[in-house]
């Protein structure tokens, strides 16, 4: 366990979803203590009990609703599908200052989920940062990990890209990337995630046209790096 689990608290806001579900599982299984957020706080308790069984409670998992998730954490991750993004976020932005928030939202607009539509902000972590404002740092990361890879002792073979509106924000998220065992790359400022999230897009596109259900992504070409 690393000194950052021990010392950590991650609101997942919609962690009784697929993507949400996945996350928490792996930072719980990490020893970070995980909230699972909803709207329902019967939905959140069943969600982290179902993770907790999974895990054989050796971890500590709680639910709750969104805002006492986002008030309580030390981090808070957003996993709501992008039609309840604004309001999510509107709900629990008071709660945020001084906190990093990672944003997973692929802002897909149905029924074409396979071609790329932003929202007028540039990416919905941008609409993210602007809600939120200055007081609250923003990282965008995990928008092309399936969900389907997330609960499972597996390979992920899926690279994440971190964007963010600092650099410390981007490695704070690193870190929760490395915590769910997953290879995570520095892409840059909060603007890239503008490719990122397109990416998913391209990745549904391919997983329809080659019968795939989890394409994903590799960065090549780099060094290996040392283990942290
Ligand atoms: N699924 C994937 O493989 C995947 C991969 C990468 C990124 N993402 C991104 O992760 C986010 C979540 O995706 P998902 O597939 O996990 O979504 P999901 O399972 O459909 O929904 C996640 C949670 O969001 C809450 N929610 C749903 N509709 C809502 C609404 N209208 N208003 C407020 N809350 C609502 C629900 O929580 P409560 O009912 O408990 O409040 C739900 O359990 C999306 O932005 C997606 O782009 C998904």
């Amino acid at each position: 366990m690393t000194k950052e689990a021990l010392l950590l608290t991650i609101a997942v806001l919609g962690g009784t979803g697929k993507e949400g579900k996945g996350l928490a599982y792996r930072w719980a299984k990490a020893g970070y203590r995980v909230l699972i957020g909803s709207r329902s706080p019967e939905k959140a308790v069943t969600a982290a009990s179902e993770i907790m069984e999974i895990l054989e409670g050796s971890s500590s998992v709680v639910g709750m609703t969104n805002t006492e998730a986002a008030q309580q954490a030390d981090i808070v991750v957003l996993t709501v599908p992008y039609a309840a993004h604004r309001d999510t976020l509107d709900g629990v932005k008071d709660m945020l200052k001084g906190k990093l928030l990672v944003d997973t939202t692929v802002p897909l607009v149905p029924p074409k989920l396979s071609k790329v539509q932003m929202p007028a902000a540039g990416s919905a972590a941008q609409e993210a940062k602007e809600i939120v404002g200055e007081d609250v740092e923003v990282a965008a990361a995990f928008q092309n990990v399936s969900y389907k890879h997330l609960i499972g002792e597996e390979y992920v073979e899926c690279d994440v890209l971190v964007t963010g509106s600092s650099k410390e924000a981007r490695e704070e998220a690193l870190k929760l990337v490395a915590a769910a065992d997953l290879t995570g790359w520095d892409a840059g400022p909060l603007e890239n995630s503008v490719v990122v999230e397109g990416l998913s897009s391209v990745l549904l596109n391919i997983n329809r046209l080659y019968g795939s259900k989890h394409s994903g992504i590799k960065i090549t070409g780099v060094p290996a790096r040392p283990p942290e």
